[in-house]
This record gives C-alpha cells, sequence and structure tokens, in this order.
C-alpha cells in the first residue's frame, strides 16, 4: 500500500508547544497544559508554599480541650458552636467558588497548581471542623440547622451563593469585558470579603479563647487554618490585581465603586451575624469589639486592592497582630514558618 504522506495523521503530530495565552484568563482547554515556563512565579512560590504548609487535623490533641469547654459558659459554647455553624458549609462554599468560578476561566497552570492545592485545604479545613464538632458535645444537627435559620448568618451566604450562581452559567462568556467584571466580582465575595474580612473575624474570636488559657489545641488548629486562609487571600488578591492589570478596560470608577461598595456591604452583614453570635459578650469580648476588628480588617483589604481605607479604626485585637498578623501578608515570602513546615516537623 502505497502511504498518504499529504496530510497529518497521529504520528506525525508534533508535539504542542507551550501555548502562552495573552492573559491569565481564558477557557481554552488545550491551553495551559505545560508548566514552564512560568509565567505568574507568585503563583508557583505560593504554590511551594501551600504544599511546605501541610498538615493534618488528628495531629492536634483536641480531646485535651474539652475540661474547658465544660466549665465554659452557655454564653461561650454558644459563641464556638456559632463559628462552627458558619466555618462548616462555607469551607464547602469557598470550593464551589474555586471549582465553577475560578478554575475554568484561569488557563496559567502555574495558578491551576495552586487552586487544586487550595481546594485540598478547604476540604482538609471541612474535616478539621468536623473533627471539633465529633469532639466538643455540640449538637451536629443542630449546628448544621443554624446556617439557614439564622437570618444573619444565611444572609451572608446567599450573598456569596449569587455571585457563584453568575459564574455557573451557560450564558457567561470570559471573553466579555461583563464576563471578567463577574470573574472580578467572584473573587472579591468569596477571596476578599469571605476569606479575608469573614473568617478573619471568626478566627479572631476563635482564638480569643486561647488568650484566656482556654481551648488552647482548638487554638492550633485554627492557627493552622489561618495559615493557609492567609495564603489564599494572597492568591485572590494577586489574581485580582493580574486580572485588572491584563485588562485596563475593566478599570473604571463604576467598577471601581461597585467593588468597593461590596466590601462596604460584607463589613454590614458581618456586623449583624457578630451580634447573633455574641448577644450578650463574653469576658474581654463583645460584638462592638468584634466588629471594630472587621473595620480593621476591611481598611486592611481595600489598601490591598488599591483603595483608600474608609473606616480609619485601629486594631483593638492587636494580640491577633502578633499571632496571625495581617502584615505578615505583605512580607509573606520573607517570613519563614518553620515549625509548622511538613520537612521540619519530620526532620
Ligand atoms: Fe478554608
Ligand atoms: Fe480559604
Amino acid at each position: 500500500m502505497t502511504a498518504v504522506t499529504d496530510r497529518p495523521t497521529v504520528a506525525a503530530t508534533p508535539a504542542p508547544a507551550r501555548q502562552t495565552p495573552s492573559t491569565i484568563l481564558g477557557s481554552g482547554i488545550g491551553e495551559g497544559l505545560l508548566l514552564k515556563p512560568i509565567r505568574y512565579q507568585w503563583a508557583y512560590d505560593l504554590y511551594e508554599q501551600a504544599v511546605a504548609n501541610t498538615w493534618f487535623p488528628h495531629e492536634v490533641q483536641l480531646g485535651e480541650d474539652l475540661g474547658d469547654f465544660a466549665r465554659m459558659t452557655e454564653e461561650e459554647k454558644h459563641a464556638v458552636t456559632f463559628l462552627m455553624s458558619y466555618f462548616n458549609p462555607n469551607e464547602l462554599l469557598v470550593n464551589k467558588a474555586l471549582a465553577f468560578g475560578v478554575y475554568p476561566y484561569v488557563n496559567a497552570p502555574e495558578a491551576h497548581l495552586y487552586l487544586a492545592k487550595q481546594m485540598w485545604e478547604e476540604a482538609n479545613h471541612c474535616v478539621a471542623f468536623e473533627y471539633v464538632l465529633e469532639t466538643f458535645p455540640i449538637d451536629r444537627e443542630q449546628a448544621y440547622a443554624a446556617h439557614v435559620q439564622t437570618p444573619s448568618m444565611a444572609a451572608k451566604e446567599a450573598f456569596e451563593v449569587r455571585y457563584i450562581s453568575r459564574m455557573s452559567e451557560q450564558t457567561l462568556d470570559i471573553n466579555t469585558l461583563e464576563g471578567k467584571r463577574d470573574f472580578i466580582r467572584n473573587l472579591v465575595a468569596y477571596n476578599v470579603i469571605l476569606e479575608g474580612i469573614w473568617f478573619y473575624s471568626g478566627f479572631m474570636v476563635a482564638l480569643s479563647f486561647r488568650q484566656r488559657n482556654l481551648l488552647r489545641n482548638f487554638g492550633s488548629l485554627i492557627d493552622w487554618v489561618v495559615r493557609d486562609e492567609s495564603l489564599h487571600l494572597k492568591f485572590g488578591i494577586n489574581l485580582i490585581l493580574t486580572v485588572l492589570e491584563e485588562n485596563p478596560e475593566l478599570q473604571t470608577p463604576e467598577f471601581a465603586d461597585e467593588i468597593r461598595q461590596m466590601v462596604l456591604d460584607g463589613v454590614e452583614m458581618e456586623e449583624r451575624y457578630n451580634h447573633d453570635l455574641l448577644p450578650n459578650g463574653i469576658l474581654g469580648l463583645n460584638a462592638t469589639y468584634i466588629n471594630t476588628y472587621v473595620r480593621y480588617l476591611a481598611d486592611r483589604r481595600l489598601e490591598e486592592l488599591g483603595f483608600e481605607a474608609h473606616y480609619g479604626v485601629s486594631n483593638p485585637a492587636k494580640w491577633m497582630a502578633a499571632a496571625n498578623d495581617t502584615l505578615e501578608l505583605v512580607n509573606f515570602f520573607e517570613a519563614t514558618n518553620t515549625s509548622y513546615e511538613v520537612g521540619a516537623r519530620t526532620s
């Protein structure tokens, strides 16, 4: 038989060269399959840091906190339960936002590596909070029900779901101006507001018990979650800024106002929620104190996005700054976490 030489065959198809997309956004499934050369070094650096930070919930002996929990007041127990009611489903909600709203619209493989690790971390956080529910005498059904039955908690979730719903609609085209705006809105809703403000506010309350020498092991679990979340936030902010830089048509005063207003709306929702979290206050902590911290966090997030601070309040929880500084984020790559890194722990 005569070989057909004038048309391509499977064997003759040349190996694909890395197709460098012109921007970080895109939806070509065939693109972004070759890692090197790395274009967005920050994404790969964050991936490496995230891998070094790997931890497992049962490394913490949570049972040792049971004595403390038994001695705590009803209001204090309510606060821990309320936090679990919020954190548990929302860790999974963040994963949906990554899977439906971020991963499909990003082409850079280094960003995909990071997102894959982040998704495992959110799963790990969910399991960590399940470990809390299993260990402490908390009614799981009641805790689960609260995220839809408590209006201030349900409102936060409804706000987030609105953005991810849009990202999973068939009509969303990431190549259009409106599609790119939706991508940014979704990142602001999840990375900046949910992870960067609401979660941090909850972490502060969770860690406040350790400040009073209570729930120290629970505090260690939260430390590890916070360390992961600080990278999630860093990745999200970098991604937002990269998309804005690569798509200058997004940089309009109207869109900037909308983003800024989203953050301010997020603060209002959190303030209502914190009144339900601590209706009467516990030792050293009440809703006003937490909400000042929320405003402080919101100002930092606004600045990280390039806005002016809005509230101008100082950090009421300076002890949080020592343990889990939001400013550490700025110098994150200089920071060393040797006591927690996998390599350090096993050596
Ligand atoms: Fe998380
Ligand atoms: Fe996260």
